[in-house]
């Protein structure tokens, strides 16, 4: 009986450590860079069933899974845009620009989640930082052809950039 309870103990113990875990690390990302928005990276980290048990690296892989959807969700919007501008049209260069960003960013995510698998951090923390640059860097295409972007672009473009900016705060604690 006192063992089991013993047990009950270490466990109860253990989930809240996992729990503040993610907290802590979110916390500690906050105060490294302000731009982390605190919220958004607890929920997303959470929604992960391994962060419960992931350690500081674990949580930096984790990290990449959102980062990848939000780019495929991106990738995808601006590939139906494309595909109905008209040849020719400055949207459509702009798109075709964008396309191609979104493209090197998965490439460059990819490369992170290696070299944090190979725990090779100084390059994880180069290549994030390339695939973060993306979604601003499309909607600079815009801007400087004097456009807004596509409100598709828009709206996905902040989530993108905001859980990029959380990935590189994890990858730079390691
Ligand atoms: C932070 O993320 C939460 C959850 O996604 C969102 O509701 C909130 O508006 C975000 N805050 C900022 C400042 O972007």
């Amino acid at each position: 009986m006192a063992m089991f309870l013993v047990m009950m103990m270490m466990l109860v113990a253990d989930t809240t450590t996992a729990t503040d875990m993610v907290e802590e690390t979110c916390g500690r990302c906050r105060r490294s860079n302000p731009n982390v928005n605190y919220t958004l990276c607890v929920a997303s980290l959470s929604s992960y069933p391994g962060s419960r048990a992931a350690d500081l690296r674990g949580l930096a892989l984790i990290s990449a899974m959102p980062l990848r959807s939000a780019l495929a969700a991106i990738s995808s919007s601006a590939t139906d845009l494309r595909d109905t501008a008209s040849p020719g049209s400055p949207v459509r260069s702009c798109l075709d620009a964008c396309l191609g960003l979104f493209r090197h960013a998965a490439l460059e995510l990819r490369s992170a989640v290696a070299a944090v698998e190979s725990w090779r951090y100084g390059d994880a923390r180069t290549a994030m930082s390339a695939a973060v640059d993306a979604p601003v860097t499309c909607e600079d295409e815009f801007k400087d052809q004097a456009m807004d972007p596509p409100p598709a672009i828009k709206d996905k473009s902040n989530p993108l950039f905001q859980q990029g900016v959380i990935s590189l705060a994890i990858i730079s604690l390691l």
